[in-house]
């Protein structure tokens, strides 16, 4: 039986504090600013692989299938004064437009533009935000778990069907959204506790040893703003001249639990958080699991500008691992930190995600370039996907094994569809 009556992994100080930024085990390679990009016309950041209740990235009768958080780029809107066109404004205006896409391949990495999941009107706020999509069965049906954002942030999910043929991948029906939860005031903060709250970026999964269905999510540990006590727990042992803890009340991030009351997944009971980063780190995204040598290994993606004040990392992916579901948890590598983005190019990469075989992917945000004619440096902007990599996981430790293709999703599997009889 998992231990429902748990108390949160605090991620504290002392453990933030041996983040080291330029480990080269823990590092990312240097992305090269000539990269491909996937669509001249489209943005596209957090990748969400398919998969199944177990964590499997499948493909569907041979074609490999992702679901992206896509953005039009927009030249027209955003030209400048000059008459150029900004894309760096384009870029950071994304996520309020922010719908989710899908694409497909024979090779796992060959992307070619599927198009929307639902259409314009289905979604009832105005983002798609973050979620993963859930292979069901042999019938090619799919929960794509969601986040429905602006006004509020709710946990949602919608059904729908990939149809395969010969030439590719389509959808069918994603036009019916039930909503699951927003967070609770309880547990989790609420929009009326702090303006700047987060809560999403749903990843349900299978729990190996009990069976039952769960769900780990991005959320901010409840209560108002500013109001948050940085204690002895949260600080850890830190070393002497590390006590002053500046505007740290105000970073309150966690990694939210569910679980789900059959394996339908369609009524969710709000859990305790498994990790809190109150005083550490504001915001804990997108949160997802691999279960390896029976241990559980729980990853999230985190900002450098989301630290607390004396603290300080990279963005990339955290990791925290432990014996049982609800914990608790140790930092990987000591410190959390699992890769990060090498500090000559702080923001090369983001939304990084660990699949079970190791693989890891992420998409570039930007890159820096020399200025033609100039000493400054200049950055280009990505919104592609970036060259996967590959981790080992050993024990409480990670390392930083290899580089691959960009934007390189293998199945691990392939689901063979039994053909729907009209
Ligand atoms: C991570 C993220 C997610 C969110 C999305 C919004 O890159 O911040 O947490 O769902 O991007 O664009």
């Amino acid at each position: 039986m998992t231990n429902l009556n748990y108390q949160p992994t605090i991620w504290t100080r002392a453990d933030a504090l041996k983040v080291y930024e330029n480990d080269p085990t823990t590092t990312q390679p240097l992305v090269s600013a000539d990269f491909p990009v996937m669509d001249e016309n489209l943005f596209i950041w957090d990748t969400m692989p398919l998969r199944q209740l177990d964590g499997t990235i499948v493909s569907v009768d041979g074609w490999s299938v992702i679901f992206t958080l896509t953005a039009i780029r927009s030249p027209e809107e955003f030209t400048n004064e000059q008459g150029e066109y900004d894309i760096t404004a384009d870029w950071n205006d994304r996520h309020g437009r922010a719908r989710i896409c899908f694409w497909y391949s024979r090779d796992g990495k060959s992307w070619v533009f599927g198009g929307r999941v639902m259409e314009e009107g289905v979604s009832p706020t105005s983002r798609e935000w973050a979620g993963t999509p859930i292979l069901l069965n042999k019938k090619g049906e799919v929960d794509l778990y969601y986040t429905c954002v602006t006004p509020g942030a709710t946990i949602a999910k919608v059904r729908g069907r990939l149809v395969t043929s010969d030439e590719g991948v389509t959808v069918e029906g994603f036009d019916n959204v039930k909503s699951l939860f927003e967070a609770d005031g309880e547990y989790y903060q609420t929009e009326a506790q702090n303006q700047y709250w987060n809560f999403r970026d749903p990843s349900p999964f299978i729990d190996p040893v009990d069976g039952k269905l769960y769900m780990v999510f991005e959320g901010n540990v409840a209560g108002d703003r500013g109001t948050h006590v940085i204690g002895e727990a949260e600080m850890g042992d830190v070393p002497p001249g590390h006590t002053e803890v500046g505007g740290a009340r105000y970073q309150a991030g966690c990694i939210g639990l569910a679980v789900a009351k059959d394996l339908h997944g369609d009524e969710w009971e709000i859990l305790p958080p498994l990790v809190t980063a109150v005083g550490v780190n504001d915001q804990t995204e997108r949160p997802h699991y691999v279960f390896q040598d029976d241990k559980y290994y729980l990853f999230t993606i985190s900002h450098k500008f989301t630290y607390s004040d004396g603290l300080n990392g990279p963005d990339g992916v955290y990791g925290f691992v432990s014996e049982n579901l609800t914990g608790p948890y140790r930092p990987m590598n000591s410190s959390g930190l699992v890769l990060g983005n090498p500090s000559s190019q702080p923001y090369q990469t983001y939304s990084h995600c660990v699949m079970p075989n190791g693989l890891v992917t992420s998409f570039i945000d930007s890159v820096p370039v020399q200025k033609p004619n100039s000493k400054d440096l200049d950055y280009r902007i990505g919104g592609t996907e970036a060259p996967t990599v590959r981790i080992k996981l050993k024990g409480d430790r990670s390392f930083l094994v290899e580089t691959l293709d960009y934007g390189y999703i293998p199945a691990m599997e392939d689901v063979v569809l039994r053909k729907k009889h009209k």
